[in-house]
């Protein structure tokens, strides 16, 4: 009985140990909570399927994060399936988890060139018919989401990397003032809600960033609800430099607006070379983008931070392998869910 015993607190210790030797291994604890080092908010992308099939991936978006965008299920495609079918089921899901988890919900996106729904693609029409077109896809979604989604990203990269404005459908069948009656009918819906413009590219273009302020802030001017700018970040640990990330920012508080960093990452493989594993030196370098990122931002007036989104959870589940086909690692966690040093840095430094 006594050597079972033992036996059984042997086994205990030896379980004990492996874990405190983990604990030791793993670069840092994910017990601090990232949204908790922040006086801002701080998001991720969510995917429902992530969320019911890998724990580790439902756990960190739960527990680390107080604010959500969802990668693609609030896209045209996904809500307005056809011309007088919209589709509310899983974006009414994650509306809910929200709510349950206390997490602010970001929309995104209401009108852009991209996963938008054949029909869409498709439709014929006059200007006029194009606007009400438009309008019923804006006024339907944000008013069945009002008091759920605090704000939405009403235009997406609607400008070209010249400063010519991009020649879409909406462009093409509405005229440039496609983008202005956007805002408008998106704060009929929800005049509570926050309206962005959403673009990539904004810090590293200077000729893309100013044909962007440049139209927010003559739009402003005639009184059109434009909120903020939504600053996309998808980078490279090597570019944009710092200063021209914080020089990008001030240009746009100064100019009023709010900023959101809406898709935050940070690749590290910038000329797409096999990487099987992520070099260390590479990860030291993100962990300090990273850092500077989350730095900057904190340092504009509150009054203009909307918070920083992360585009992903692990590395594993980065748009960035498959849309570009390469090998990364530009977010916080590790392919198997373990913080990687640019998570370890944010909680320790901020
Ligand atoms: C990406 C998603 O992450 C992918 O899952 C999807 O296949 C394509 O779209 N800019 C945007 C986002 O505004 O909507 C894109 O998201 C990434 C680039």
């Amino acid at each position: 009985m006594i050597k079972k015993n033992i036996i059984f607190y042997i086994g205990i210790c030896i379980l004990l140990f492996n874990s405190c030797t983990k604990e030791q291994l793993s670069s840092c604890s994910t017990n601090k909570r990232l949204a908790d080092c922040l006086d801002f908010y701080c998001g991720n992308v969510v995917d429902l399927d992530r969320m019911d099939s890998i724990p580790e991936y439902a756990s960190i978006v739960t527990e680390q994060f107080n604010s959500v965008t969802a990668e693609n299920i609030m896209k045209p495609n996904a809500l307005h399936p056809t011309r007088n079918v919209f589709d509310w089921e899983e974006a009414d899901q994650l509306a809910s988890f929200c709510q349950a988890s206390n997490k602010r919900l970001h929309g995104h996106t209401l009108i852009w060139h991209k996963q938008l729904p054949p029909w869409m693609y498709a439709f014929q029409g006059t200007k006029s018919e194009w606007e009400e077109m438009m309008r019923d896809h804006i006024f339907r979604i944000v008013d069945h989401f009002k008091g759920k989604v605090t704000s939405w990203d009403v235009i997406n990269e609607a400008f070209e990397e010249d400063g010519t404005m991009r020649n879409t459908i909406w462009l093409k069948n509405i005229g440039p003032s496609y983008i202005e009656k956007a805002f408008q009918y998106a704060h009929e819906a929800d005049p509570d809600a926050i309206l962005f413009y959403n673009d990539y590219n904004i810090v590293l273009n200077p000729i893309k960033r100013k044909a962007i302020l440049d139209l927010c802030i003559q739009l402003k001017a005639k009184g059109v609800p434009i909120h903020g700018i939504g600053i996309q970040m998808h980078i490279f640990n090597g570019f944009p430099e710092n200063n021209d990330i914080s020089k990008a920012m001030d240009e746009i508080w100064n100019q009023d607006f709010i900023i959101h960093i809406s898709e935050l990452d940070v690749s590290i493989n910038v000329n797409g070379t096999e990487m099987p594993v992520a070099p260390e030196k590479d990860l030291d370098i993100q962990a300090e983008k990273y850092l500077y990122i989350f730095k900057a931002y904190d340092r504009i007036p509150n009054a203009y931070k909307f918070g920083i989104t992360i585009w992903g959870v692990g590395d594993r589940d980065t748009w960035i392998r498959y849309s570009s086909n390469r090998d990364d690692y530009p977010l916080l966690f590790d392919d198997e869910y373990q913080p990687k040093k640019a998570f370890c840095t944010l909680i320790s430094e901020l």
